[in-house]
C-alpha cells in the first residue's frame, strides 16, 4: 500500500530529490555544475558540438549518463575526445553537472533533455564517433512502453548520426529489452562489432549490478564505412 504522510519522505527517492535540491542550492556547487551545464539559448535551440567546446574533436554521448560515473572517468581517459553526458531527469541531472563540474575536464559538457530529442532532431548527420547507452530504462508495463528510449526510429537517428564506421555501444539489465534492441539496432543498419561495450560494467548502475553476480546483455553496433546514409 502507498505510504501515506510523514513517512512518505522517507522513501530513499524522495532522500535522493532532497539530497540533489541540497546540492543545487549550494552557490558554490551550483557554479561548478553550471560551468559544464549546456543551457538552450536564442530561438532555436541546437546543438553544435565544435561551437559547445571550441574545438574540433571526436564526439561520444553517453544517454541517461546517470550520475556520471562512466562518463567522467571515459572524459579523463581520453583528453584528445568531446564527451557529452545527456540525462532526461532534471534532479540527477544537477547531482550530474556538479560532478562532471568537479571533475574539472574540458572535454566534458552536460545536456538536459530528452535525448530522443536530441538524437532524432538536433545532431548533425554523421557528427558522433560513438553512443555509450547502458542500461536504458525498461519500463516493462505495458501502458508505459511509449516512454521507452529505443524504437525503431531512434536506431535509424543513431545510424544516421554516427559517423560511417563510428560505434554505438548498448548493454541492458533485461533479456527481453535486448531481445528487442539489437535487432532494432541491425534493421536500423548497423552491423555487430566485436568491441566489448566500455561502460557495460563501469556505470553507477552496472558496478552494483554486476557486483551481485547478475548477467549483463550488452553489444556493440558499427556504422559500416559503406551505407545508404554515407
Ligand atoms: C537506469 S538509469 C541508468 C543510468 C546510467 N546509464 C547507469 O548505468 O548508471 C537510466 C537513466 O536514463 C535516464 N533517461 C531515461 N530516459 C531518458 C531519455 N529519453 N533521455 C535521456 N535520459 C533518459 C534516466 O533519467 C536515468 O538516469
Amino acid at each position: 500500500m502507498a505510504k501515506r504522510g510523514p513517512d512518505r519522505y522517507r522513501h530513499p527517492f524522495m532522500a535522493r530529490l532532497r539530497k540533489a535540491a541540497r546540492i543545487w542550492g549550494n552557490p558554490k556547487a551550483r557554479e561548478i555544475g553550471e560551468r559544464v551545464l549546456f543551457a538552450p539559448e536564442g530561438d532555436v535551440f541546437t546543438i553544435d558540438p565544435p561551437a559547445m567546446f571550441g574545438r574540433r574533436a571526436p564526439v561520444e554521448i553517453e544517454i541517461g549518463a546517470g550520475k556520471g560515473e562512466f562518463i567522467i572517468e571515459r572524459a579523463a581517459e581520453f583528453p584528445d575526445r568531446n564527451f557529452i553526458a545527456v540525462e532526461l531527469s532534471a534532479t540527477i541531472t544537477r547531482v550530474l553537472a556538479v560532478r562532471c563540474g568537479r571533475a574539472g575536464l574540458d572535454n566534458l559538457r552536460v545536456v538536459r533533455m530528452d535525448a530522443r530529442t536530441l538524437v532524432n532532431l538536433m545532431l548533425p548527420d554523421a557528427s558522433v564517433s560513438a553512443f555509450h547507452i547502458y542500461y536504458p530504462d525498461p519500463w516493462p508495463k505495458e501502458r508505459h512502453i511509449k516512454h521507452r528510449l529505443f524504437t525503431p526510429p531512434l536506431a535509424a537517428s543513431l545510424f544516421r548520426t554516427v559517423e560511417p564506421g563510428a560505434i554505438a555501444y548498448v548493454a541492458t539489465d533485461v533479456r527481453d529489452y535486448a531481445g528487442e534492441i539489437f535487432p532494432m539496432m541491425l534493421a536500423a543498419g548497423f552491423i555487430r562489432a566485436v568491441e566489448a561495450a566500455p561502460g557495460a560494467e563501469r556505470t553507477g548502475f552496472a558496478r552494483k549490478y554486476v557486483a551481485a553476480g547478475k548477467p549483463v546483455f550488452s553489444a556493440s553496433f558499427r556504422r559500416p564505412h559503406e551505407s545508404k546514409n554515407s
